[in-house]
Order: structure tokens, then sequence, then C-alpha cells
């Protein structure tokens, strides 16, 4: 297995250019499915762990992909299998969206149950349940989800989500694009990867109204097309990178971005007193002397996504002062803070709470990820921690970041990747 090495006290400034969002990423790769139609290129897709995994996925399906320098080439009109085989939906919870566009595109699909990261109860029932409103009849067994469509297509039906999920509205969203009529998504997820996700289908030929709000509107088509399409930038990478410049004391900027998707981050930047600045296309954020505690509450978006939570108690170690981090997403997503309390820091929880004192001088030993971005606060905190941070099962913090140790060494940090064993 691989670690990371960190040699704490660094400064990380310098100028950085973000990735490819992944998890815009893979509900495009699986929009892929809808159509055997042409040729796709993807561009400024990650080169990570869980977009191996879900080419992996496609190549069981049946599909022909190359991929090299961030560029994803692939053809769906060879579709031989619609089975999502356990072996490969456990290593990734998102393999849960080839359920749609196989059942809206075949009829029917077989994917088995889903792992993925360890937070909670991670349940898929809003997934099924939009099926079933898009006429699906689906059964579970032997650990498989068995979907199959009414004379084998699907019909357009009035989907009201009791919560916001991403998955599930896009799940809904591209298996809609092929349902005979129209489909209403009520309470959508309004996150910018189902934005992104809306405007690929429709350059694929979907018709979607109301992309960007909460309330979607799909004309269900006959046929779909194979596209070129340029993927946008990893606003959680984006913020991580933001953190590891205002944990260290650093000054950083950060192109190829939308700032105007970071809002809600960048606003606990600047209360936090980091000064933040924005162009079209870039952030730059210098850190302050000294951090002031700030408060966040992880909602769905526009807020604070829950996926920035854990990087944010990590900054929040070094703050003058007491914050207070809650998250109503994933109310169990505190894998982190007793990992993070080894380095020294000093963070409760109570009642779904996070209660982070700071500031703490943290002192590097062996920490363990637990899950993609516990692992980005345990690089965080080993930035800023004196001596050597060890963190462990790094394979976590690989399947979501791209060159994440080449990115911050070019930004002034000493990490190394080394080989270990467990026991
Ligand atoms: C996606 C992101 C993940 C992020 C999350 C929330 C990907 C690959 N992953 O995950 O990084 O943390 O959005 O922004 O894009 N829920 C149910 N039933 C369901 C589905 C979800 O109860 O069928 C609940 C979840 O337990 C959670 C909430 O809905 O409490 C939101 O989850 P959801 O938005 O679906 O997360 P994912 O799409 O899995």
């Amino acid at each position: 297995m691989d670690k990371l090495v960190i040699k704490g006290g660094r400064r990380i400034s310098g100028s950085i250019t973000a990735s490819g969002s992944k998890n815009t990423s893979l509900p495009i790769i699986a929009a892929t499915l809808l159509t055997g139609n042409g040729n796709f290129t993807l561009h400024r897709i990650p080169d990570l762990k869980d977009i191996l995994t879900f080419i992996q996925l496609l190549h069981h399906l049946g599909v022909e992909t190359t991929f090299s320098d961030n560029t994803l080439r692939l053809s769906s009109e060879q579709v031989q299998s619609l089975q999502a085989p356990y072996e490969l939906v456990k290593k990734m919870r998102a393999s849960i969206y080839v359920l749609g566009p196989l059942l809206a595109r075949f009829g029917h699909a077989r994917v088995s149950l889903p792992g993925g990261c360890a937070f909670g109860p991670r349940p898929i029932d809003l997934h099924l349940m939009a099926m079933e409103k898009l006429g699906a009849t689906i059964t579970i067994e032997t650990g498989f989800i068995e979907a199959t469509a009414e004379n084998g297509k699907l019909r357009g039906g009035h989907i009201v989500f009791p919560i916001s999920s991403v998955g599930a509205t896009g799940n809904a969203l591209m298996a809609a694009t092929l349902a005979e009529g129209t489909t209403y998504i009520s309470n959508a997820a309004a996150e910018p990867e189902i934005e992104t996700l809306c405007r690929f289908l429709m350059a694929m030929g979907a018709t979607i109204r109301g992309t960007g709000t909460t309330e979607l509107e799909i004309d269900g088509s006959n046929s779909l097309k194979a596209v070129e399409f340029h993927n946008v930038f990893d606003r959680i990478e984006a913020g991580t990178l933001l953190a590891a410049a205002a944990i260290t004391g650093g000054e950083i900027t950060v192109n190829g971005v939308e700032p105007e998707q970071m809002k809600a981050v960048l606003k606990k930047f600047v209360h936090a007193g980091c000064t933040v600045e924005s162009t079209e296309e870039s952030i730059s954020l210098k850190s302050p002397r000294k951090l002031i505690p700030t408060d966040v509450t992880a909602k769905p978006y526009p807020s604070f996504p829950t996926d920035m939570q854990a990087q944010w108690i990590a900054l929040m170690t070094q703050a003058e002062g007491t914050s207070h981090v809650i998250d109503k997403v994933y109310h169990e997503r505190f894998n982190h803070i007793p990992e993070l309390n080894r380095l020294g820091a000093h963070i409760e929880i109570h009642k779904n709470q996070a209660i982070v004192h700071g500031p703490q001088k943290l002192s590097g030993t062996k920490v363990m990820s637990t899950d993609l971005r516990a692992s980005a606060s345990l690089v965080l905190a080993g930035l800023v921690a004196e001596g050597t941070t060890e963190v462990l099962r790094v394979y976590h913090l690989d399947r979501g970041y791209e060159k994440i140790e080449v990115k911050l060494n070019s930004l002034g940090a000493d990490i190394s990747r080394e080989k270990y064993n467990e026991f």
C-alpha cells in the first residue's frame, strides 16, 4: 500500500491549475451509455482511481475506451452486458449511475448494491424510487438491483425527492432523457455537477428545462447522439488547495476555475481572515497572520459543501478560538476527527456538531485515511504539523485528488509517496 510522508511547516504558495471535476466526470461518462450513435470525446477528465474504476465498469459492459492526457474517447455502440458486478461496484458507490442510462436505453439493468465511502448510512432508495416513477419494476435479489421497464421503455413521470440528492437527480435525469413523454423532477439537486450533466445531455440532443434550479422538466427523446465535451473544474480540489495555503500561512492562485461556483466556500475563507480575489477564471487567496474561528454548516448547493467540511475542520484547528461545524448532508461524516486529534488537535463531537478548539500546535505521527475527504483533511493537518506525518491508506485520497502530492510539492510542500505493509 502507499502512504504519504509529509514534512510539515512549509508554506504553500504559488499558482496551480485545477483538475477536471471527478463528480461531474462520473455522471457524464455514465450518460455516454445512453447512445450507441457515434464517438464521444471528453476533455479534462481527471486521471483518478474512481475514473479508472468507472472505465473498467464500462469495459465490462462492452464499451470501448481510450484514455490519455485527460481525454477520454469512447463509444457505447457495442454494449454487450447490462450487469454491473459486485467486484466493480463495491469499489465505488457512483457505479449506481449506470442504472438510469442502461434501463432507459435497453429497458433492463442489473446493478450490484454499491459500496464506497464509509460515512454513515448511504442508501440508494431515492435512485430506485425515481426509476419506479418512470415506470420501472425494481426488485432486489442476492445483492443485485434488478430493474425492468415495461415493454422495454420508460415513461415520463413526476419525481418528487423528499431530500436533495445529487446522485439520484443525476440518475433520474439520464433515465428521463429517453423516456416516453415529459418528466418533472421536484426538489432536484442544483449542484454544479448536475448543471453540467444537464448541459452535456442537452449537447447530446436532450430537451431539459430548469437547468441549475431545483425544478427540472425533461422531454424524452427517441435517440441521442455522441458529442465532444469539455468538463468543468473540480471545485472541491480547488477548495482544498486554497485551504492548504490558508493553513500554512501561504498565498496561492488557483487557475482554471469558475469562482461563482465556490461562493459559499470563498465567503468562509474571507470570514476566517483570508484575502480572496477572483477573476473570471482564477481565485487568489492570501492567508492572514491569524485565522479567525469560523462556523460552517454543510448543506446542499449553494451552501457550503459537505465535501469541504473535513478540510474546514483541519483549517479551524489553527484558528484563534473555537468554531463549530455541522454537516446536514451526512450527519455522521466525522471519521477524520479522531485522527486529527491524534495529531494534537482538540476537537469534540456533540450531537452531530464538531467543536474545534484552536489554535492547537499539531505534531506529526501516523494517521489513517478513512475516506476521501477525511484523507484530504489529514494531509492539510500534516502540512502544518511539526515533524513528519504519515498518512496511511492513501488509496482513499487517490480516488479523488489527481497527483495531489505533485501539486502540493510544486507549491512548496515536502511530501513523498512510499510503499508500506499494513501488518
Ligand atoms: C455526491 C458526491 C459526494 C457528495 C454528495 C453530497 C459524487 C460521486 N459524490 O454523492 O462527493 O458528498 O453528493 O454533495 O458525486 N440519500 C438517501 N437516499 C438515496 C440517495 C441519497 O437518503 O437514495 C441521502 C444521503 O444519505 C445523503 C443525502 O441524501 O444524506 C445526499 O446524498 P447524495 O447527494 O445522493 O450523495 P451522492 O450523490 O451519493
